[in-house]
């Protein structure tokens, strides 16, 4: 794909980071959007020395928040700007369960809600050709939920709903967007050892090794996601999973086309009417 502008969220450190600098390499102009700006101007500088492109940018963006994604939103939307990639790879785990400003449980709230309503409200921005890429998680098989109870869970659980929400969620809007030529994909980076695992509890140790034998580097987790933007190869490809470099079949529990309106119907309903509005003009 020729470069154009890509938004990655939580590109300041992680596999976010390395993204941000594949595409700053292969010429793009990144959008890091960070929840700490300070900590991402920091970042960004290291990657435009890396790179060496200028054309790297911050934008403050807590997807925690659903304020702070409405104010991304507007923000990018106000620039005028063609949005080619928007890779939504920032996410979380968390041992504790704990509640989004807004009030939803924090990691589906962060790796699902947010994302979600930050795709939609970007959805004037992206035209044909453009690419959405969403980081999944190969645990989203564990990831079995009630749409009226989407954040309900802790921990593991919680995370693997979340990486599950964002793989039917990610199919349903590669369908309703084929029309428009955007097209939507979904990724297992691999497990990569960047910590998000890790709860700074002693069983981090248990944890860890447990992974290890799993492992693949940053440089391999970040090509598996930067590719879906990059390769001309995966122009048109659309509604796929991909673990690694690898297309697969995602687990059963993705089911079909009506279980992915049905989420993204129910998802709708708990954003607000700027999402409910956004999804009706895919109708
Ligand atoms: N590593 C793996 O093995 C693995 C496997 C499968 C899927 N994934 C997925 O890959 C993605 C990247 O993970 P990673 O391994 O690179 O993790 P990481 O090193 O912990 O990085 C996570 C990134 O997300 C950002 N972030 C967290 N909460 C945020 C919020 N509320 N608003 C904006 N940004 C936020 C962090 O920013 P701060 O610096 O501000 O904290 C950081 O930049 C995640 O979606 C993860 O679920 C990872």
């Amino acid at each position: 794909m020729s470069p154009g502008l890509a938004i990655v969220t939580g590109a300041g450190r992680g596999l976010g980071r390395e993204v941000a600098l594949s595409l700053a390499k292969a010429g793009w102009t990144v959008v890091m959007a960070c929840r700490n700006p300070a900590a991402a101007r920091l970042a960004r500088d290291e990657l435009v020395a890396l790179s060496g492109s200028p054309r790297i940018e911050v934008m403050e963006l807590d997807l925690a928040s659903l304020a702070s994604v409405r104010a991304f939103a507007a923000a990018f939307l106000a620039q005028g700007r063609r949005l080619d990639a928007l890779v939504n790879n920032a996410g979380i785990t968390s041992r504790e369960r704990r509640l989004s400003p807004d009030g939803h449980e924090l990691v589906v709230a962060t790796n699902y809600l947010g994302p979600c309503l930050l795709s939609l409200l970007l959805l004037p921005a992206l035209g044909k050709d453009s690419r959405v890429v969403n980081l999944t998680s190969n645990i989203h098989g564990w990831g079995a939920y009630r749409l009226d109870s989407l954040d309900s869970h802790a921990w593991v659980r919680a995370y693997a709903v979340s990486k599950l929400c964002v793989l039917i969620s990610s199919l349903a809007l590669a369908r309703a967007l084929e029309a428009r030529g955007v097209t939507v994909n979904a990724v297992h980076p691999g497990v990569v050892n960047t910590g998000i695992m890790f709860t700074g509890r002693w069983y981090d140790i248990v944890i860890d090794a447990l992974l290890r034998p799993l492992y693949v580097g940053v440089p391999e987790g970040g090509q598996a996601i930067s590719r879906l933007v990059l390769d001309p190869a995966l122009a048109g490809v659309t509604g796929a999973y991909f673990s690694g470099l690898r297309r697969k079949r995602p687990s059963a529990l993705a089911g079909g086309p009506a279980k992915g309106r049905a989420l993204l119907e129910a998802t709708a309903e708990i954003l607000g009417p700027d999402a409910i509005a956004a999804l009706a003009s895919l109708s």
